[in-house]
């Protein structure tokens, strides 16, 4: 697709890492969105490969990873004929850009960022420099195409909102250079919980197998998951306080059918959780069904993918360039 700097619709943009298979999480609280966006807005979606060496990765696997997001991308529903579809490491002016932002931020600022907080818990052997930096990279991707919506899970509302805070200290500075982004958080599905300690949002990272979905995961698999899924002991299909694993069932059931949470309960009336279990996942399966099917074709074609990817940095590229020429300019750089 074409895609200028003043654009007619208005501009939706949002990015996945590359650092494993995509989780039902990832799903539900992004992707399924993004999907339907591709009417309304002009959208840019990015696989962010650099941020996936915040944490070490054998290259390898990173690379059969990064070629999985792309072909899981389009397979489920993004269409490059509408959308801008790339990977971040082809567009230099990102890294540029977090450059000079990070002369913007503040270390204060980045210190209170949970993620960071998590995740240097998580890897305390690799407690690197870009771990930290990470809010800015994402503060670059987002503000070089000046999108007006940033549809993301609820994990991310605090990056989103230090890179609305960085866009405003610049401008504040140097005048109206940047869109200040609004998120978009969707009202089902924004926190998809793990299936064994609901309490914590499903992973990719998870090392636990039953812990998670993954889009490419068998139905023997998905079923088995889900008959697994912690509840309570209470057997009443019903959101509650004190019942975080029927809580997230019942999301995701929700989600996918589109029917209400009190409709859930009225379709379970008299059944035990076996029986709603067992409904989730066969929900869970048809829906991937379609998204499977594609993968397959998309992920044993690379010719394709190559074709779809390298256009897309290519147009990526021309925007960004723009904006990151006005960036420089600004600061003082001769051009
Ligand atoms: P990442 O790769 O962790 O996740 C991609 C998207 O999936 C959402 N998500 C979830 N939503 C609901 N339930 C869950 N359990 C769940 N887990 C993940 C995330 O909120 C996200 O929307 N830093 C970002 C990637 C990024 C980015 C950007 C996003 C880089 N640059 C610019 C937006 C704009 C990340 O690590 O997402």
């Amino acid at each position: 697709m074409e895609i200028n700097n003043a654009p007619q619709k208005k501009r939706a943009l949002s990015f996945i890492q590359s650092s494993g298979m995509f989780t039902l999480g990832n799903y539900l609280g992004a992707v399924k969105n993004w999907n339907n966006m591709q009417e309304e807005f002009e959208c840019v979606f990015g696989i962010a490969d650099l941020h996936s060496i915040t944490v070490r990765q054998d290259p390898a696997t990173l690379r059969k990873q990064i070629y999985s997001a792309a072909a899981m991308l389009l397979s489920t529903g993004l269409d490059p004929e509408k959308s801008l579809i790339f990977m971040q490491s082809h567009v230099a002016a990102h890294s540029q850009l977090a450059w000079i932002l990070n002369c913007y931020t503040q270390f204060g600022e980045l210190s209170r960022m949970t993620q960071f907080k998590d995740k240097s818990q998580k890897h305390s052997d690799n407690v690197n420099a870009g771990l930290f930096t990470y809010p800015v990279l994402m503060a670059a991707d987002i503000l070089l195409y000046k999108p007006d919506l940033v549809p993301v899970g609820a994990d991310q509302k605090q990056h989103l909102e230090i890179a609305r805070d960085i866009a405003k200290r610049f401008n504040g500075i140097y005048g109206d250079v940047f869109t200040i982004p609004e998120p978009y958080i969707p009202p089902i599905g924004a926190k998809v919980m793990s299936l064994q300690e609901p309490e914590k949002k499903m992973s990719k990272s998870d090392e636990n197998e039953n812990a998670k979905i993954l889009l490419t995961d068998s139905p023997d698999a998905i079923m088995r998951k889900f008959k697994r899924a912690v509840t309570d002991s209470e057997a009443r299909v019903c959101v509650g306080e004190n019942k975080p694993g029927i809580n997230n069932l019942i999301e995701i059931y929700s989600c996918i059918t589109g029917k209400t949470a009190d409709e859930i309960t009225a379709e379970f009336e008299g059944k035990g959780y076996g029986d709603f279990k067992l409904s989730v996942g066969e929900a869970v399966v048809e829906e991937l069904r379609p998204v499977q099917e594609k993968y397959n074709m998309y992920i044993s074609d690379k010719a394709q993918l190559e074709k779809i990817y390298k256009e897309g940095a290519e147009k990526a590229q021309y925007v960004a360039r723009k904006t990151l020429s006005k960036v420089m300019k600004k600061v003082g750089y001769v051009l």
